[in-house]
């Protein structure tokens, strides 16, 4: 097969832990062409999405890791499957990069529909039963209100955060509550405020879904002096396992996903409470081989070779 991956600029990556560059290792490994090229290089001709690409091989090794081939115009309907890796934030050029995608007449993951569709931080809303206590709203005082009458912290953060940024936890009575909503709320902002959860300093747990089912998991634990768990803030990558309480929340998640077309799919859980779904770049298959040895990328590969 020939597949085509867009993401951010692969000199960046980390060879070690970045999911994308799983995936590229595994289907090269299993004998598939792949192409490369930014979200910036896509761009329709009448009807039909075309992208500036180039042929890539990539190597599990420090230095010299990828190599090029020449850029040419491709339709993306030449390609077997078209995955879509960029990171973060949903910005317009994101969006819009998605509805370029709309005209690819090929398989694309994950669909373009589903990536405008699931807002990572709100998609969860729809799972009532499972997520923490949580009100999106602009209203400061609101929030204020709210946590005056809890008597116990919360968590605000932005909708259109990741990597744990913008993530504050409110105590009632901090005098810096209303200035931390102040800048949150800017200009007309929507903020999430959430029950804070005790269960977040054992670890937010990463569940990964390939096509509604959870091949595995890993606890991102947040280092001393931070309350976030995330790993790009510094959390620690533990070992961990699904409980019956968080097959449950995948099963009730699945079919959702499934009919938007969100394939490869991340789940946040902390204290059995479903905080996030991440579709755009979801990772942690590279720590999920590294600690459990199964192989999510080689999963990954075959799912999309049984579909062509
Ligand atoms: N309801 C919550 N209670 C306690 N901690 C939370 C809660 N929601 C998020 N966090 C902390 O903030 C981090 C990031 O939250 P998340 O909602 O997944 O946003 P991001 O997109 O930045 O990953 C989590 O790893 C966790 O440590
Ligand atoms: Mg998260």
């Amino acid at each position: 097969m020939r597949a085509l991956v867009i993401m951010d600029p692969i000199e960046a990556v980390n060879v070690d832990k970045d999911t994308t560059f799983g995936f590229m290792l595994a289907a090269q490994a299993r004998g598939h062409t792949l192409y490369y090229c930014h979200p910036r290089q896509l761009y329709t001709l009448g009807g039909q999405a075309y992208a500036m690409a180039a042929p890539i091989q990539v190597w599990h090794r420090p230095e010299a890791f990828y190599q090029l081939g020449e850029a040419a115009p491709h339709a993306l309907c030449d390609f077997h499957s078209v995955w879509m890796r960029k990171d973060p934030p949903v910005d317009r050029a994101f969006l819009h990069a998605t509805w370029l995608l709309d005209r690819a007449n090929t398989q694309v993951l994950n669909a373009p529909s589903g990536l405008r569709a699931a807002n990572e931080k709100l998609y969860m809303l729809q799972f009532e039963a499972h997520i923490p206590e949580t009100r999106v709203t602009q209203d400061a005082a609101a929030i204020l209100r709210w946590l005056d009458a809890r008597g116990a912290p919360l968590i605000v953060k932005p909708l259109d955060g990741h990597g744990g940024f913008g993530i504050f936890k409110l105590t009632p009575g901090d005098p810096n509550n209303p200035s931390i909503l102040e800048v949150l709320t800017q200009g007309g902002q929507w903020v999430m405020a959430q029950a804070y959860l005790e269960a977040a300093r054992e670890g937010d747990k990463r569940i990964i879904l390939l096509d509604g089912v959870p091949l595995g998991a890993i606890l991102r634990v947040p280092q001393a002096g931070e309350n976030r768990g995330n790993i790009h803030v510094g959390g620690r990558v533990v070992q961990t396992t699904l409980s019956a309480a968080e097959r449950a929340i995948c099963a009730a998640v699945a079919p959702k996903l499934k009919a938007d077309g969100l394939i490869f799919v991340g789940l946040d859980v902390i204290g059995e409470r479903l905080t996030e779904i991440n579709v755009t770049s979801p990772t942690g298959i590279r720590e999920i081989l590294a600690l459990d040895g199964v192989d999510i990328a080689d999963a990954y590969i075959r799912w999309i070779e049984s579909q062509i």
